[in-house]
């Protein structure tokens, strides 16, 4: 039977040149490097320039992404971009990326799921190109999270990062199986009921002010491995594939500890896990785009392996989607 599918043909990503070493916190903060790598796996970390946007992340992300894949801004069909920390509560950063990019027809809008922000970013634009609403959709996840930091917080401000990462998708068609590329399946979830657990204490319709981020960091731990199992489990039924099928856990670049755990639940060992939170820390939305990006650059990820990205953040929302590269 012929279906259509999602097909990832082109990826980029982008970091700002600025590289702050856990060594750098080790100044104005109570903590160490030894404290940060062993807690959390992070290393170093990018934050954006002063006047470095999310949107300006985006573009270079997805000029790479359209170079990469050999098209042009005129060839996409629309852009949805994740992100957390838009350069303004609006217009979305989204239609920012679609002028910068000189994209004249088409549209563009902001997905906010926080960390899972790509996986619900990715999800609709499945959708739409399973439903003949677009043929090729530019997904970007970018994110200043160093805007929404408090710095005297050392519980937070050594997780977080700034980046960009981006995914073209195009409408091919496939036969149904699961040997097909493209978007095999995603898994959508979100509770509300913990909210308190990771937020930023302010926003234009309760404070007038951008607020910093707060969280119950053990709490957050302790959801993020049982939902991230089983939100990746559900992924790969849908998609008719198991754990021994997967080549690659391309997962949400938080914490080391967590991404271990959730392998180790899952039943796929680490050698399959692609790894980047050393370099980038947690960058939200951007995180498993820049992942994706960066190991399919370095040639760890191939065409035809079968890849299952899975994410979770404040909201809480979380969710997965296995995709054959
Ligand atoms: N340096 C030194 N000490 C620290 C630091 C730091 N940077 N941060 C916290 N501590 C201290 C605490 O103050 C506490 O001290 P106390 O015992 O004197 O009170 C001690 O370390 C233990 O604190 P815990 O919060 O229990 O430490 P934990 O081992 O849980 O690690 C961490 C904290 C790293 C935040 C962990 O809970 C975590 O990773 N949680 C997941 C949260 C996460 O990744 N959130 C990202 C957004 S959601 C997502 O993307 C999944």
């Amino acid at each position: 039977m012929s279906v259509i599918r999602a097909v990832a043909v082109g990826y980029g990503h982008y970091l700002p040149k600025r590289v702050v070493e856990n060594a750098e916190f080790e100044e104005s903060l109570d903590t160490s490097d030894e404290w940060i790598r062993a807690r959390t796996g992070i290393e170093r970390r990018h934050f954006a320039a002063d006047g470095e946007l999310t949107s300006d992340l985006a573009f270079e992300a997805s000029k790479a992404a359209l170079e990469n894949a050999g098209l042009e801004a005129s060839d996409l069909d629309a852009i949805v971009l994740a992100t957390a920390t838009p350069d303004q509560t609006f217009p979305s950063t989204a239609t920012k990326l679609q002028h910068a990019l000189k994209m004249k027809g088409g549209f563009a809008f902001d997905i906010q799921a926080v960390c899972a922000g790509f996986i619900f970013a990715l999800s609709t634009a499945n959708s739409m190109i399973l439903s003949g609403q677009a043929k090729r959709v530019l997904v970007v996840g970018a994110e200043t999270f160093s805007r929404i930091l408090d710095m005297k917080d050392r519980g937070t401000c050594v997780l977080f990062g700034d980046g960009a990462g981006a995914l073209i998708l195009e409408a091919q068609e496939g036969t149904g199986e699961s040997a097909d590329r493209g978007i095999l399946s995603t898994d959508l979830n979100s509770d509300g009921a913990y909210n308190d657990l990771l937020y930023v204490d302010g926003g234009v319709s309760s404070t007038q002010s951008t607020g910093v981020l707060r969280m119950q960091g053990q709490e957050v731990f302790k959801h993020a491995v049982s939902k991230l199992a089983a939100t990746g489990e559900t992924a790969m039924q849908a998609a008719g594939v198991t754990a021994e099928d997967i080549d690659w856990i391309v997962p949400h670049q938080a914490n080391l500890r967590i991404i271990k755990r959730t392998a180790q639940k899952m039943g796929v060992s680490m050698d399959k896990v692609v790894q980047t939170v050393q370099d980038h820390g947690n960058t939200s939305a951007a995180s498993i785009p820049l992942a994706l990006s960066v190991a399919a650059a370095n040639g760890q990820i191939k065409r035809g392996d079968l890849l299952l990205m899975e994410a979770i953040g404040g909201g809480l929302a979380w969710g997965a989607a296995t995709l054959r590269w």
